[in-house]
C-alpha cells in the first residue's frame, strides 16, 4: 500500500549529490547526517507512534543486516544510510524515537523522518505521521540532549557542521492532492506547488534558526514511477515533478 517511491532513483540522486558536495564544501568532515522527511528517510520512527504507515513486517528488511524489518520502507537500507556510510559515518542511521538509542548513539547521525508525512501538514494528518514542524521540534530537543550528553562545544560543532537532508514531497501528491479533494478544491496544481515550496523554505529557515548550516533538499522522483503513483497519478502523465 505504501510507496517504494522510486528508491533506486532517490539513492542514486542523493548519493551522487552528496559525494559532489563532499568533494567541495564538506572538506572539514561531517560529524553527523540529520534527516527529515517521509518514508524515503524514516529509519524506524513510525514504529513508535500511532500510525498505519509502518514498514516493520516482511518483505521490508529482507536484505537488511539480519533480515530485520526495522521500519524502513525498503528491502534493505535507505539512501540516507548510504549517504552516512559514504561520509565515513555509521552504515545505518538510527531513528530518533527508538528508546534503545542513547544520545551517544545519535550523535553521529539521526533520522527524525516519519513515513507518510509531507510538506503540507494535512498530508501528515492523513496517515497520522509526524509533521515537519514536529520533526524540527525533535531537532530542538536533540540539540538540548547533545548539550547535556556531549557538552556545549561538541553540541555546537555537531549542530553547525552536520549535513541536514530533507527528503519529502511525494506524499503531498500521492496521498493527498491526487486522492482527496481537500487541497484540490482550494489550490490549482501550480498554486499547490508554490504552497509546498513555501513550506519547504520555512522548514529550512527553522533548521537554520536552530544552528544548521549545511542543508540539502532531495528532488522528487517521477511520481508515476512507483506502483502507487501509477494508480493515483493519472494527471502526471507526460511529466514529472522536478526537484
Ligand atoms: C530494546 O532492547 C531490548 C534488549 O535488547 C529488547 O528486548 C527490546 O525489544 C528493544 N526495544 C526496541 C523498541 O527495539
Ligand atoms: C503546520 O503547523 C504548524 C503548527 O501547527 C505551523 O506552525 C506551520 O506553519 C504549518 N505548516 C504549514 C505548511 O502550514
Amino acid at each position: 500500500m505504501f510507496p517504494q517511491q522510486g528508491k533506486a532513483v532517490v539513492v542514486a540522486v542523493v548519493v551522487s549529490h552528496v559525494l559532489l558536495i563532499a568533494g567541495k564544501g564538506l572538506a572539514g568532515g561531517v560529524p553527523a547526517v540529520i534527516m527529515f522527511g517521509d518514508s524515503t528517510a524514516d529509519t524506524g520512527n513510525n514504529n513508535f507512534i500511532q500510525t498505519m504507515a509502518r514498514g516493520n513486517y516482511p518483505p521490508y528488511g529482507r536484505d537488511f543486516a539480519g533480515g530485520l524489518a526495522t521500519g524502513r520502507f525498503s528491502n534493505g537500507r535507505l539512501s540516507v544510510d548510504f549517504v552516512s556510510e559514504a561520509l565515513g559515518l555509521p552504515p545505518a542511521v538510527p531513528a530518533y524515537l527508538d528508546p534503545n538509542r542513547t544520545i551517544h548513539d545519535l550523535a553521529s547521525g539521526v533520522s527524525f523522518a516519519s513515513a507518510g508525512t509531507g510538506l503540507d501538514n494535512v498530508t501528515a494528518q492523513i496517515l497520522s505521521a509526524m509533521t515537519l514542524t514536529q520533526q524540527i521540534e525533535h531537532l530542538r530537543q536533540y540539540k538540548e540532549k547533545l548539550r547535556w550528553g556531549k557538552g556545549e562545544a561538541a553540541a555546537n560543532h555537531i549542530i553547525s557542521q552536520a549535513l541536514y537532508i530533507f527528503s519529502v514531497g511525494t506524499s503531498d501528491f500521492l496521498h493527498n492532492y491526487f486522492v482527496f479533494p481537500i487541497r484540490g478544491d482550494r489550490f490549482s496544481l501550480p498554486r499547490y506547488e508554490v504552497y509546498l515550496a513555501d513550506a519547504a523554505a520555512e522548514a529550512v529557515r527553522a533548521v537554520h534558526r536552530l544552528g544548521g548550516r549545511r542543508v540539502k533538499f532531495v528532488g522528487l522522483p517521477p511520481l508515476r514511477a512507483p506502483p502507487v503513483g501509477r494508480r493515483r497519478c493519472a494527471p502526471c502523465t507526460g511529466w514529472a515533478v522536478a526537484g
